[in-house]
C-alpha cells in the first residue's frame, strides 16, 4: 500500500484552510492542521470529516510558540509540505493594532520556516493577497507588475512575508515555495459543510451580503458610486474558495513533482473576471430570488478603485483555472448563511 504525501496545513480551521484540507483529503492526501483556534472553531474539523468521512490530525498550536511547534514536527517526521494560512486578516483592525499585525502574521512566518529548514522539509505555499499591487497601473494584473506600497499594516505583512520567503530561498536554503496571491475569495462549501464565520459586523462584501439578506442588517452600505467604474463602484475578482483551495492542490503537487524552475513562484489566483458592487448585489438577488436592501454611501477609506486579476499564470504553468459560476458561488454563500441561522 502506498501512503499519500503529508501535508501540515497552519490555519487550516479557517476560512480557506478548511476549504483547503477538504480538497487535500479529497485528493488523497493525509492533512495535519496546526490552529490556534483564534478566528475559527473546532467544529470545522467535524464539517470536514462529514464531507470526506476523514477527520484531518488536528494540533491547537499558536505558531508564534516555537517550542509547541517544533514539538509537532517532532511528532509528524513524515510532512511532505506545509501550507501556511494562519495570520490575522482584518484590514481595518491591522491600522488600530499594527504590532499585533506584525507579530503574529511575521512571527508564525519565520518560526514556521525555520521548523522547515531544521529538518529540511523543502516546500512551502504562501497565502499572499492581490493587495499587494495596490491599485495596478496595468489591468487585468499579471504579477510581474510591480509591488505598491501597502495600503495597511495588514498588506504591509503580506510584502514583508513574500520577501522573507525570497531572502530564504536567497540564501542557499533548500526551500521550494509558491507564493498565491488571492484575490477576493468568496462562497462556501456545496454542501454548506464548511463556510466563512465572520467574527461581529462583516468588513468583507458577501459576508454582509448574506447577513443583510437574512435579515441579522438591516441594510448593506455600498461604499461609493462615483469611482471611474461603468457604474461608478469598486470592481474586483470575486474567486470561489472551492476553486481557491483546489489552487493549493496544484501547487502542493507541483513542487512535490518538482516542476518548479525557480525557488519562489508568485501565481495570480483569480478568475479574470472584474464585478463592480452593484453587479455582485444583481447577481446575489438573480441567483437567490432574495431582495437585498441597500444604499449608496461615501467611498470606505483606502479602498482600491478596480482589480481583477490576470490568472494565465496559474491556468498554464499550474495547470488551475477557476471552474465554479458566480450563481452557483453566490447560492453556496447564502446556503452556508441559511445552515449558520438555523
Ligand atoms: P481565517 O481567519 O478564517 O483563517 C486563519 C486561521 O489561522 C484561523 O483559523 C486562525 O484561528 C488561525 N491563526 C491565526 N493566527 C494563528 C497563529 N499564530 N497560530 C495558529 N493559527 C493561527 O482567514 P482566511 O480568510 O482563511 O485567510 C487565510 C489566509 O489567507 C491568511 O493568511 C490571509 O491573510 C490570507 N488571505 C485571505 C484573504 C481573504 O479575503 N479571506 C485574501 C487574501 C489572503
Ligand atoms: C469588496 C468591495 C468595498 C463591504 C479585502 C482586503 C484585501 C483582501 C480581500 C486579504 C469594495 C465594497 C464592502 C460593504 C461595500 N484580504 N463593500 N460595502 O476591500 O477588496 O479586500 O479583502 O488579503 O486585502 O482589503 O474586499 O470584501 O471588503 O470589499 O460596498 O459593506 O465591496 O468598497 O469595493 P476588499 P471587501
Amino acid at each position: 500500500m502506498t501512503t499519500m504525501p503529508l501535508i501540515l496545513v497552519t490555519g487550516g480551521a479557517g476560512y480557506i484552510g478548511s476549504h483547503t484540507v477538504t480538497v487535500l483529503q479529497q485528493a488523497g492526501f493525509e492533512t495535519i492542521i496546526v490552529d490556534d483556534l483564534s478566528n475559527s472553531t473546532v467544529d470545522v474539523l467535524d464539517g470536514i470529516a462529514r464531507i470526506t468521512g476523514v477527520r484531518p490530525h488536528f494540533e491547537q498550536v499558536d505558531c508564534c510558540n516555537e517550542p509547541a511547534l517544533a514539538d509537532v514536527f517532532d511528532r509528524y517526521p513524515a510532512i511532505a509540505a506545509v501550507i501556511h494560512f494562519a495570520a490575522s486578516k482584518s484590514v481595518g483592525e491591522s491600522v488600530g493594532q499594527p504590532l499585533k499585525y506584525y507579530y503574529n502574521n511575521l512571527q508564525s512566518l519565520i518560526h514556521v520556516l525555520d521548523e522547515m529548514m531544521h529538518r529540511g522539509i523543502a516546500h512551502f505555499v504562501f497565502s499572499s493577497s492581490c493587495t499587494i499591487y495596490g491599485q495596478p497601473d496595468k489591468l487585468p494584473v499579471a504579477e510581474d507588475e510591480p509591488v505598491k506600497p501597502a495600503m495597511s499594516p495588514y498588506g504591509n505583512t503580506k510584502q514583508i512575508g513574500e520577501e522573507i520567503i525570497r531572502d530564504v530561498a536567497a540564501s542557499g536554503s533548500a526551500l521550494q515555495s509558491i507564493l498565491l496571491r488571492y484575490f477576493n475569495p468568496i462562497g462556501a462549501h456545496p454542501s454548506a459543510e464548511i463556510g466563512e464565520l465572520p467574527v461581529g459586523v462583516p468588513q468583507n462584501l458577501v459576508p454582509f451580503i448574506t447577513q443583510t439578506a437574512a435579515g441579522v442588517r438591516k441594510e448593506l452600505n455600498v461604499f461609493g458610486n462615483d469611482y471611474n467604474t461603468p457604474d461608478g463602484s469598486c470592481i474586483r475578482d470575486y474567486i470561489n474558495v472551492v476553486d481557491l483551495a483546489r489552487a493549493h492542490v496544484k501547487a502542493v503537487n507541483y513542487l512535490l513533482e518538482g516542476k518548479n524552475t525557480q525557488p519562489v513562484e508568485a501565481f495570480n489566483i483569480g478568475t479574470g473576471r472584474g464585478l463592480s458592487v452593484l453587479e455582485l448585489i444583481r447577481l446575489f438577488q438573480q441567483a437567490t430570488g432574495v431582495v437585498l436592501p441597500y444604499k449608496i454611501v461615501g467611498r470606505r477609506a483606502g479602498d482600491i478603485e478596480q482589480v481583477w486579476a490576470n490568472p494565465q499564470k496559474a491556468n498554464n504553468v499550474l495547470g488551475w483555472q477557476a471552474t465554479e459560476t458566480i450563481e452557483d458561488t453566490l447560492r453556496s454563500a447564502w446556503n452556508w448563511e441559511l445552515k449558520i441561522r438555523n
